[in-house]
């Protein structure tokens, strides 16, 4: 394993995001992570700044500090997201468009701001680009017409974009978790359900697989739900 990474965390304040900066924080990394709450942000003591990945223009100027910060980014994790549960009808069209632009056009901007540090890191060695799916991004549940749609959409994303950056040398692959007890979503955390470390592992896992092989896409899930 190389360590010495410098890792772009968007949604790196709670959940699944900070629980990836805090491990590879742990190891020796260099992280800088980016939400919208500037009082969460503070309290993970980590490098960082405020930034709503919707904003492509803020997006592109929190990758560059986070360049000039860490002296590049040779792995952006995209794990800012919003999910919710509402019937189809009761859907807003303001609240479909505001999904899809946190979780698959908030993904799209990061890729984009983060390219040409990627394609600098590339040419040294090492670049990647680790999306957060979902089981929901395969399977439908009754009420995820928003959030179903965005991590349907992001598997596909993701699979065209390891088509296009391959040749430059940056790998693109998406972990694809079950239930995660972050209470996203609303949904109450439950002993059985995965922990954020569970999924920042197979995030890791990614970005430290051998530069011959691409880790497209880990599922996982908890391994006792109930009865
Ligand atoms: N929890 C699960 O069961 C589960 C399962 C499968 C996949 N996932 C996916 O994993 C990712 C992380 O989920 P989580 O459970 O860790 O959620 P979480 O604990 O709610 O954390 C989400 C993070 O994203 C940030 N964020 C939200 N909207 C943002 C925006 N517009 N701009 C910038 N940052 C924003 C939040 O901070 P601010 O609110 O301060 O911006 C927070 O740091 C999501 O993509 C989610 O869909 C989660």
């Amino acid at each position: 394993v190389k360590v010495g990474r410098r890792v772009f965390v968007t949604g790196g304040t709670a959940g699944i995001g900070l629980a990836t900066a805090r491990a590879l924080a742990a190891r020796g990394d260099q992280v800088f992570v980016c939400a919208r709450d500037a009082a969460r942000l503070a309290a993970t003591g980590l490098p960082g700044a405020t930034c709503d990945v919707r904003d492509a223009a803020q997006l592109g100027r929190v990758a560059a500090a986070a360049a000039e910060c860490m002296g590049g980014i040779d792995a952006l994790v995209n794990s800012a997201g919003i999910a919710w549960i509402t019937p189809f009808e009761a859907i807003a069209p303001e609240a479909f468009a505001s999904i899809l632009a946190v979780n698959l056009a908030g993904t799209f901007n990061a890729c984009h701001v983060a390219l040409p540090f990627l394609k600098q890191a590339a040419a040294t060695g090492q670049a990647d680009i680790v999306n957060l799916g979902s089981r929901s991004g395969r399977y439908a549940f009754k009420g995820g017409v928003g959030y179903n749609t965005t991590k349907f959409g992001l598997q596909g994303f993701t699979e065209a974009l390891f088509l296009d950056l391959a040749p430059l040398g940056i790998r693109v692959g998406l972990v694809a978790p079950g239930t995660v007890g972050t209470g996203l979503g609303g949904t109450a955390p439950e002993s059985w359900h995965l922990a954020p470390e569970d999924v920042a592992g197979a995030i890791l896992a990614l970005l430290d697989a051998d530069r011959r092989a691409s880790l497209n896409w880990i599922e996982l899930r908890p391994a006792r739900p109930p009865a």
